[in-house]
């Protein structure tokens, strides 16, 4: 029986939900490491942990390090260590390095935490992507655009849900750019050329460097512009039958880009582009189960619950590769306006016409502080074996749903 342990610095809801999935697979001793209090688990994910030790910072190495060490002393030894978050795949991948424990190590942790390294690993590959520039000062981000061109994106090297992430489009912007947020040589910032293109997901799983499934998602539209127009409710989904040609060049090339970072097991999300000339870009991926309610849409796809299927490739080194059944689609409700959410609008008429395809909702609550992100404040789940029934009802969702924000603060 294999002891793992599981690094969960904060136990909320979705982190919670890995860890509950983790603790009930059969046949393994599951220690947790957490900055928040064991309580803060649910009775019977606590009944079936082996033990909870908590650090005062579940992100740093040699935290991890110091209590994988007393959990192995305490089971035995630590087989497995395991963790979703982005911010800690580098620092798993370092004690796993200094303790022996196999999994993704270092090297190929920062591959993918860095995006600036994983776009010059995928040119050296010949995989497709952005050409980009690591900027350290003003005078190398004007010769970038320089030798780049209009229009760039601008971003931080490790960002996450799209924060700090800017189109520009010429010189004034660039220069406002560097006025308002100047990269300099601790915080140097990633420009890439902008792909113009429908955005999508590449989820999958390779054992072994093997692929042995995969989804696809489209993103209505795409997140940058979500973020640019604070009226447009973001959307993703995923179709029903993914096996056409069309999606060929992704499966040969995202392998091809797993393979050239170093993975050779593990769910990854990597988010790519098709340009209206039908050539492809990667854009990035991350060597972790991907956030925004995907590993939910993946289990309403297949039937299955992937949460658990993530904890069983992870611990045991298994996976049995779903069937997709359904198309599924996601419509994030986003406050207009700044605040707190004063009013949901237009439930009513979804109710009616969407009752019986929606399989999740999760809606925000009068007093619900903004999340100022792109997933907005809250989302529902459209699930129909027939892909145009779910495209259509998320394009009706965010016509008709309206969250209204008031009394800024
Ligand atoms: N080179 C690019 N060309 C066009 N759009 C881009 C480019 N880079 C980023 N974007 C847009 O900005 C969004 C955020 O960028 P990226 O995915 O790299 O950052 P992130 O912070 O990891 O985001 P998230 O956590 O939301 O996936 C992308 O989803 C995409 O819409
Ligand atoms: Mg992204």
């Amino acid at each position: 029986m294999p002891n793992a342990v599981f690094v969960a610095p904060f136990l909320l809801p979705a982190t919670v939900r890995f860890v509950a999935a983790a603790a009930s697979l059969p046949d393994v001793r599951l220690g947790v490491i957490s900055q928040d209090p064991e309580d803060r688990l649910p009775e019977e994910v606590r009944a079936a942990l082996a033990g909870h030790y908590r650090v005062s910072d579940g992100t740093d190495a040699q935290q991890i390090a110091d209590a994988t060490r007393v959990m192995a002393r305490h089971l035995g030894s630590v087989d497995c260590l395991v963790g979703m978050l982005e911010q800690l795949q580098v620092p798993l991948g370092e004690v796993r390095d200094a303790l022996g424990i196999p999994g993704m190590g270092a090297e190929v942790a920062y591959n993918f935490r860095d995006k600036a390294r994983m776009k010059t690993v995928f040119e050296t590959h010949g995989v497709p992507c952005a050409r980009h520039r690591l900027v350290h000062s003003g005078a190398e981000a004007r010769a970038a655009a320089t030798e780049l061109g209009y229009p760039l994106v601008a971003k931080p090297p490790a960002g996450a849900g799209a924060r700090s992430t800017f189109r520009l489009d010429n010189d004034s912007q660039l220069e406002s750019w560097l006025q308002a947020d100047p990269p300099g040589e601790v915080h140097p910032v990633l420009l890439e050329q902008m792909v113009i293109g429908a955005e999508h997901s590449f989820d999958s799983v390779l054992m072994n460097g093997e692929l042995v499934w995969h989804s696809i998602s489209r993103y209505l539209p795409t997140p940058l512009e979500v973020l640019e127009n604070p009226w447009i409710q973001w959307a993703v989904l995923l179709p029903r039958d993914i096996s056409g040609p069309e999606f060929d060049p992704i499966r040969v090339d995202g392998v091809k880009g797993l393979r050239a970072l170093g993975l050779r097991t593990g769910l990854t999300h990597m988010e790519w582009f098709r340009r209206s000339n039908g050539e492809i870009a990667i854009s990035e991926v991350a060597a972790r189960p991907p956030g925004a309610q995907f590993t939910s849409l993946l289990s309403y796809a297949h039937d299955v619950d992937m949460y658990a299927a993530w904890a069983r490739l992870e611990i045991f080194d298994e996976f049995s590769p779903p069937e997709r059944r359904y198309a599924v689609g996601a419509a994030y409700l986003r406050g207009q306006g700044s605040g707190t959410v004063v009013g949901v609008h237009g439930l009513e008429v979804l109710q009616r016409e969407f009752g019986d395809i929606v399989v999740e909702a999760q809606l925000p609550g009068v007093g619900q502080q903004s999340s100022g992100t792109y997933e907005g404040e809250g989302h529902v789940i459209l699930r129909h074996p027939d892909t145009a029934v779910v495209e259509a009802g998320l394009r009706r969702v965010v016509e008709v749903a309206r969250v209204e924000l008031g009394g800024a603060s």
